[in-house]
């Protein structure tokens, strides 16, 4: 079945209020694709990893620097709490892992430690709820926020941004910059490419239409 045939998940009762907002909104709209749908509406939190090092900067450069929206990827058919899935997003050259914590909350990575660049691993079996933990240095990341919690990693790691469909498949959709909230990321990765969605999200940029836009200059 193709990712427009089905109908939006219901969004989550405990979810941000923001989040739910923004579901709200794209699911009223009828006109809106399911493709329009994961590619919106997503769970997301900033963090693009920037290293001070330059072997570390340019690898990490193409997770959230786009400003363009990646295509949509397909990472899990189904991923039950205490499960991981390490996958490449948004090219064919970045690591990045999700994560389904044992409260259901899905998580989703960048694999590419923000230290030196090695591979981030998902161990279940390290602090309360499970860590992100790079072997290389010991630089260990929480499994919630991505937020450093030990080791000399500069910054905490890039997120990706995932959406599951009814039938639990879950899907890669875009990333955020290091400190960009969920909605800027996703106005600044579609405004261009698509600017009806940006104008329904709300994006600064699109809150003026082409006409309105051209009076004022
Ligand atoms: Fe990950 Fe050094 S490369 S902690």
């Amino acid at each position: 079945m193709s990712v427009t045939d089905q109908s939006p998940v219901a969004p989550d009762p405990g979810a941000d209020p923001a989040q739910a907002a923004l579901h709200d909104r794209i699911a009223a709209d009828s006109l809106t694709t399911r493709r329009d749908y994961l590619r919106i509406v997503a769970t997301v939190s900033g963090g693009l990893a920037v290293g001070g090092l330059a072997v570390a900067g340019g690898v990490l450069h193409r997770h959230g620097d786009s400003d363009g929206p990646p295509d949509a990827k397909r990472v899990a058919q189904v991923l039950a709490p205490g499960e991981s899935v390490a996958f490449r997003f948004p090219g064919e050259d970045d690591r990045a892992v999700a994560v389904r914590l044992k409260d259901g909350t899905l998580v989703g990575y960048s694999a590419v430690c923000t230290h030196l660049a090695c591979g981030v691993l998902w161990r279940e079996d390290r602090g309360t709820e499970g860590e992100l933990y790079c072997p290389c240095h010991e630089g260990v990341f929480d499994a919630r926020t991505g937020e450093v919690t030990a080791g000399p990693p500069p910054r905490p790691l890039p997120k990706v941004l995932l959406v599951e469909e009814a039938d639990g498949a879950v899907w890669a959709v875009a990333t955020a910059r290091s400190g960009e909230s969920e909605e800027a990321a996703m106005c600044r990765q579609f405004a261009d490419a698509r600017p009806d969605l940006a104008a329904r999200l709300g994006c600064p940029a699109a809150k003026s239409g082409p006409a309105e836009r051209s009076e004022r200059t």
